[in-house]
């Protein structure tokens, strides 16, 4: 089978997979409209592209807070890796690293963050954290990160509860017996209850705050009154994003939340953006309205469930070459 699009991956992965991975994967929550128009949002938006305008050379790295990427795709945080492929983290810490961009590791890794350092030595790589009730946890996460090398925290605002996810019900789903959340071993016994703390508000900003010198990056914002609250508490960048749809459903697309958003920050943090990004010209459109680089979700669990390591530089590599192309067509 030719891979020629990311569309080919998502089928490979739906064909192959496990039917309850792929479902766990695949989720939105609740009719999953917010999921769904974070893809159909990117087709209302039209280019005016110029002409004659020498594309013969053109410059696609950018910078992440002051580190250079190979071009403005990263990896979004999603758990499970193994779900989709062996090695996990492993293989997609090792994809990021050989296509020279970011990886950004989930709470929810099947592999330790010890694993997912030591598989990409000298790589960018930012973590990922849900706030838990035992606060402890969370301390201590943040500070193996922080010793490990990583080089943002990523705290994830948009998820005091977890989302209805349909098919997830209906299926029982939960790992495998042979998996496990290695990064919060132990934590989950003492914890009958969701171990995730709802009660989180901006104040644990300046909590986190005192825990790390790692820059803070928050993701799930999606109104310019948040994004005004995230940069009067001091972080360094917004993810503009709505969890691939499967946490509130109703809410906007992220690429039509992002114009807010960039209007309110006025240039004085990072924006970036997630959701729905399935070809080079969505990475187009998000940079045209301000972001400054996207990272993809699914697209990445689908490159891994085809070839792990392999699969993900592909998929990699087909936004890479489709970006460029956008780009030069649109002068
Ligand atoms: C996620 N997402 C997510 N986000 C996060 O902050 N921590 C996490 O552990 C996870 N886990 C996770 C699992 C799966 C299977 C999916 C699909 C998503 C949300 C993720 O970071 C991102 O916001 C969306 O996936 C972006 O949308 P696309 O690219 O999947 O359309």
């Amino acid at each position: 089978m030719a891979m020629v699009c990311l569309s080919d991956f998502e089928a490979y992965a739906k064909k192959y997979l496990p039917k309850i991975a792929w479902d766990f994967f695949a989720a939105g929550a609740d009719d999953c409209s917010t999921r769904d128009e974070n893809i159909l949002a990117y087709k209302r938006i039209r280019f005016r592209p110029r002409m004659l305008r020498d594309v013969s050379v053109m410059d696609i790295r950018t910078k992440l807070l002051g580190t250079e990427i190979s071009f403005p795709v990263g990896i979004a945080p999603t758990g499970f890796h193994q779900l989709a492929w062996p090695d996990g983290e492993k293989s997609t810490a090792r994809a990021a690293k050989a296509m020279n961009t970011c990886y950004i590791a989930s709470t929810y890794s099947t592999c330790t963050l010890e694993e997912i350092s030591a598989a990409a030595p000298g790589s960018l790589q930012w973590f990922q954290l849900y706030i838990h009730r035992n606060r402890a946890v969370s301390q201590q996460l943040v500070q193996r990160a922080e010793a490990l090398g990583f080089q943002g925290l990523v705290l994830t605002a948009d998820l005091p509860y977890t989302g209805k996810r349909r098919d997830d019900v209906r299926n029982g789903f939960r790992l495998p017996p042979h998996m496990k959340l290695k990064n919060l071993e132990g934590a989950f016994e003492v914890c009958k209850m969701s171990p995730l703390d709802p009660s989180v508000t901006w104040n644990d900003i300046y909590w986190l705050r005192s825990l790390t010198h790692l820059p803070i990056i928050i993701k799930g914002i999606l109104t310019k009154e948040d994004a005004e609250l995230a940069v009067r508490h001091g972080v360094q960048g917004i993810i503009v994003s709505n969890h691939g749809g499967r946490q509130l459903d109703g809410g906007p697309a992220t690429i039509d939340a992002l114009v807010e958003v960039v209007e309110a920050v006025q240039g004085r943090v990072e924006v970036y953006l997630d959701g729905g990004i399935r070809k080079g010209s969505d990475i187009l459109k998000a940079l045209a309205l301000g972001a400054k680089c996207v990272f993809i979700g699914r697209p990445a669990l689908w490159g891994l469930a085809y070839k792990g390591e392999e699969g993900l530089q592909e998929v990699l590599r087909i936004l890479q070459d489709e970006f460029r192309l956008s780009m030069a067509l649109a002068g």
